[in-house]
């Protein structure tokens, strides 16, 4: 029987549309076992106030607008969403298998092949250096969104006050929040090492979205949305249709380090040497500060280029149609190593391992002192959190099969073009990259252990609205 074709109202708006947001909390919580019934009920008040990807769009829509009116301010716009692991799956009594490993099997299990930092522990098995919070079972998350700290608190207090917070009988018990919040002034859009952010995004075949050329063909919905066409499997309990499999990562950025390998090792035979150490930041993430694609600049950022959304994104690592030289792009550059383009025309394609990203940057700037003695005291970084129909094909994959592994991408005249030096994780151990120097491109440059380093996170499962309307709640 034919499916009918998704309708944006059932589906949580951070998914497919992704709320718009100047500040957001991450909420993260265990369900009070011997008030389930309670919770379920309670669950059902709050579904209305679920903020669903219909919603969502017309925010966007609403925003756009009055920006293009000139006017100054932002709209008060609020969104929240809720998504359980598979921990709050078996307190809530459903037990299916959904069919993604990942997710079936949890984070922390995950941490060690995640390539995290740790050591091992009796019984073969691995204790991540992780923050204290992430190694509980985290029953699930709230998202709340909007447009400054105030209304994300006013949207919090109204899912305590649901779920009693604070009172005797509260059905939920909150393990960890974590506050995100864009970068202040010029920064704004960007990600703390200083690059600008949220610029590539697969598009979706039957979601309208603003011309953004890529390349690349729109990805199907069920990449991202489970039980539509393009997902991989084809047995998931028939409420997960219209779900999407949710990874968050607790990410602090040691950005005085970055900072200082870039001035410790510009790329030779660039004047002022400022500039060499700046061109090497490009190659690492395969963009300028700015956004611009060093696909398309290679040498030297353009800021009119990076502004132009037919041009930022429209480029596919296979200039001339030779992919088989560094001169523009490092085979291992984040950018390249997480969605390779036409890398992988020969080898299948890209379309199962595209990820929506929905994170924000969370802590302050640097101080001057850190700036003076290169080494980190605050913590900042990137709560990362990505959407994708099976964890294991997605993000997972990406991690673990890309950025880790040294020898891809594939069919390069190099055999390991080495890690992603962004989120490329050893364990501990020791990285390198080659190919940095555009003039001298089979030579390896040792990388410090990370930068990005990994505090935990957990897998969730973001229900369609009317899964927790008729499955989760009473
Ligand atoms: C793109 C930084 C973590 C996957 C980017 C971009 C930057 C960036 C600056 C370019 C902007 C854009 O194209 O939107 C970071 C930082 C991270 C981080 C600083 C950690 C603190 C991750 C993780 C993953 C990931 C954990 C997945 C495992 C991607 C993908 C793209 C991207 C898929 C888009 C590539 C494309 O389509 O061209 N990241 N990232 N990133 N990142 Fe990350």
């Amino acid at each position: 029987m034919a499916q009918p074709a998704v309708d944006l109202k059932n589906v949580q708006g951070d998914s497919i549309i992704g709320f718009p947001k100047k500040a957001e909390a991450f909420y993260f919580f265990q369900i009070n076992s011997a008030r389930v019934n309670d919770f379920r009920k309670q669950l059902g008040r709050l579904v209305p106030q679920i903020t669903n990807a219909a919603q969502v769009r017309n925010d966007k829509r609403a925003i756009d607008d009055s920006k293009s009116a000139g006017k100054k301010g932002l709209l008060k716009i609020s969104g929240l969403n809720i998504a359980f692991s598979k921990h709050g799956l078996r307190i809530l009594g459903i037990n299916d298998n959904t069919g993604d490993t990942a997710f079936e099997n949890g984070m922390l299990a995950d941490a060690r092949d995640l390539g995290d930092k740790g050591k091992s522990a009796p019984g073969d098995k691995f204790d991540p250096a992780w923050d204290p919070a992430f190694k509980q079972s985290i029953h699930a998350l709230i998202l709340a969104a909007g447009d400054s700290a105030g209304t994300v608190n006013e949207v919090i207090s109204k899912v305590e006050n649901n779920f009693h917070v604070g009172k005797p009988d509260a059905t939920i018990r909150l393990i960890k929040r974590i506050d995100g919040k864009v970068r202040p002034g010029r920064e704004e859009g960007h990600e703390h090492f200083g690059f600008l952010d949220g610029i590539s995004e697969p598009r979706i075949v039957g979601i309208p979205s603003k011309p953004h050329p890529d390349g690349e063909k729109p990805a199907r919905q069920g990449i991202f949305l489970v039980g539509r066409d393009g997902d991989q499997a084809s047995n998931r309990p028939a409420w997960t249709l219209d779900g999407s499999f949710l990874a968050f990562r607790f990410l602090p950025q040691l950005v005085p380090e970055f900072n200082k390998f870039l001035k410790d090792n510009p790329i030779p035979g660039v004047l002022p040497p400022s500039k060499g150490s700046e061109l090497l930041g490009a190659r690492l993430v395969g963009r300028w500060k700015s956004g611009a694609p060093i696909d398309i600049t290679p040498l030297a950022d353009d800021k009119a280029l990076a502004a132009d959304d037919k041009r930022n994104n429209n480029f596919r690592f296979n200039f001339n149609g030779d992919q088989t030289v560094q001169d523009r792009c490092p085979f291992a550059a984040h950018i390249r190593k997480t969605n390779p383009r036409a890398d992988l025309d020969q080898f299948g394609g890209t379309e199962r391992r595209r990820i929506l990203r929905r994170g924000i940057q969370f802590g302050e700037e640097l101080t001057k002192e850190e700036i003076d003695s290169s080494h980190t005291k605050l913590q900042r970084g990137l709560l990362f959190l990505c959407y994708q129909s099976d964890i294991s094909d997605g993000f997972r994959f990406i991690q673990t099969s890309w950025a880790n592994a040294v020898g891809f991408p594939p069919g390069k005249p190099i055999a390991a073009p080495g890690f992603d030096p962004i989120i490329g994780q050893a364990g501990g151990g020791s990285r390198s990259i080659v190919g940095t120097n555009p003039k001298a491109q089979a030579q390896p440059l040792k990388l410090p252990t990370e930068w990005v380093v990994s505090r935990g996170g957990e897998y969730f499962f973001s229900p369609s609205i009317p899964a927790l309307k008729n499955k989760f709640a009473l």
